[in-house]
């Protein structure tokens, strides 16, 4: 396993719990296994799937044999993450072939929106293929596979967000929460395959996002992540398109909800409740979202806010919208608010082009930045993209592979650093579960984002205890509550 995978098994780990997440839920007399891949936007659209189905008397089941229904939802952003869905269709081939021959297969998410038909043609047990905007179609697509069709839907929505559905909560702790707030992407960075797969950007009615936040609230969760490729590009006047905003009466535009107000609407529920959010994207995050995060305790002290590369120039190649000097910027004035606040990011190492002196960039701006966190990636060539047709990818792979384990050992230094200056202190965590190492020890989370890990003593998972830090890692604060 070379540094790439390993970093990114870790990476998606942390991002969204596990890897390989099978759900579970009782009652129904169909069984469907899910599998999801890929970004928290995946996992929760798993959930919504899985909703639309136990309006079909599906339930899940974590066994693969019994299943009805065998579901992959997958992800197209590097190159990896389809080689690993492809290994998967081959044990679901052999399982068909040896323990469970009446099982019927569907591959949803970004892959199937990319492949479209041709997974049928490559893929001879495929028999659906179904895209993210086409979840509501999974009743018919499947009655049509019973009768003995193969069935695809990848259509593409301007307007669905699965608004009315309430997703059936599969993996989760009972304490926190993704809740999504736009789908798709307009910013059309020049690496990325999101926007093709996910379509256009468009955005959820807040009301909507309000009653399931207050849902969760009054079921016991303490925390929800607001979720979308783009959050600070939220924007809601009555479900029309961004771009279209600047055509609409002056009138209506001051009723319009952007993601700052939305942002207080929801930390205005409880102040039990707590409020993340991600993706930040530097272009689009604007002053009152600070001011808000700055205004309101409960919506925490943390920002996800990608950086890609701190060399102008190839910012500039990837479309990001941004420069050097404007990121700079921008943390200065995250700073100046809210010193407090935790910053991680995303990186790629090795885009089209890049030089030497750009990684050097890279590494100065995450010396200025001294992020909490990293997502750290190497650049993979996705088919479609306008990287793929106008730049070459021309930087070697040792050159790559070399450049993102400097990237990872900065940040692992800068982590630590970090965390030790947390040493003495005390912070408030939200406890989420046991410990994977001590039964004895809780887990959870500061308003940063840092995981604690402290003795149980009298507390449940669900309270919010004040811990004080005596020791750390890179990647964990050890507590004792106080
Ligand atoms: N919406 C988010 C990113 C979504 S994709 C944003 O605003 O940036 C998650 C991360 O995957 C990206 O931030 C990027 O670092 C990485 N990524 C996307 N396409 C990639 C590619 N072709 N090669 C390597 N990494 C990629
Ligand atoms: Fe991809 Fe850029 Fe959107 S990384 S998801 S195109 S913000």
């Amino acid at each position: 396993m070379n540094i790439e995978t390993l970093s990114t098994k870790k990476i998606d780990e942390k991002k969204q719990g596990n890897i390989l997440e099978i759900n579970s839920l009782e009652e129904g007399n169909k069984k469907l296994y899910i599998e999801s891949y890929g970004c928290q936007m995946n996992f929760s659209d798993s959930e919504i799937i899985a909703s639309i189905l136990s309006k079909e008397n599906y339930s899940t089941t974590k066994d693969i044999n019994e299943a009805d229904l065998v579901f992959v939802n997958t992800c197209s952003i590097r190159e990896k993450a389809e080689q690993t869905v492809r290994k998967r269709l081959e044990l679901y081939n052999s399982i068909k072939r040896t323990t469970n021959p009446s099982m019927v297969v569907g591959v949803l998410g970004c892959m199937a929106e990319r492949l479209k038909e041709k997974f049928i043609e490559e893929e001879k047990l495929v028999d659906l293929v179904v895209g993210p905007d086409a979840y509501r179609d999974l009743p018919n697509l499947i009655k049509q596979v019973k009768d003995g069709r193969k069935a695809v839907n990848v259509f593409l929505s301007k307007e669905e967000t699965y608004a009315d559905i309430k997703p059936v909560r599969l993996s989760g702790n009972g304490i926190t929460a993704f809740v999504s707030i736009t789908r798709g992407c307009d910013n059309m960075c020049t690496f990325c395959v999101v926007p093709f797969t996910r379509g256009r950007e468009r955005s959820r009615d807040p009301e909507s996002i309000i009653k399931e936040c207050e849902q969760l609230f009054s079921q016991g969760y303490k925390e929800v992540t607001l979720l979308g490729q783009n959050v600070d590009s939220y924007l809601w006047y009555g479900g029309g398109l961004k771009k279209d905003f600047k055509n609409i009466p002056e009138k209506h535009k001051k009723e319009a909800i952007n993601f700052s107000k939305l942002l207080e609407r929801v930390a205005k529920i409880n102040r039990k409740l707590r409020i993340r959010f991600s993706t930040s994207n530097p272009q689009d995050m604007t002053d009152d979202v600070i001011a808000s995060m700055k205004r309101y305790p409960n919506i925490c002290n943390y920002i996800h806010l990608p950086l890609q590369s701190g060399s102008s120039r190839i910012l500039k190649l990837m479309n990001r919208g941004y420069n050097r000097e404007e990121y700079k910027s921008l943390i200065d004035r995250i700073k100046k608010e809210i010193p407090d606040c935790a910053i991680s990011m995303d990186m790629i190492s090795g885009f089209c082009t890049e030089t030497d002196s750009d990684h050097q960039d890279t590494l100065d701006l995450m010396k200025y930045v001294r992020y909490d966190y990293g997502y750290m990636f190497k650049y993979s060539e996705r088919p479609n993209t306008t990287a793929e047709k106008k730049y070459k990818d021309d930087v070697p792979e040792e050159k790559k592979q070399e450049r993102l384990v400097e990237i990872i050992n900065l940040q692992q230094t800068h982590s630590l650093e970090n965390n030790k200056e947390r040493i003495g202190k005390t912070y408030e965590v939200l406890i989420e579960g046991i410990s994977k190492k001590s039964n004895s020890h809780f887990f959870g989370r500061t308003t940063h984002n840092c995981v604690a890990v402290f003795e149980k003593k009298n507390a449940k998972i669900g309270d919010y205890v004040n811990v004080k830090v005596h020791d750390c890692t890179a990647g964990t604060l050890k507590a004792k509550i106080i």
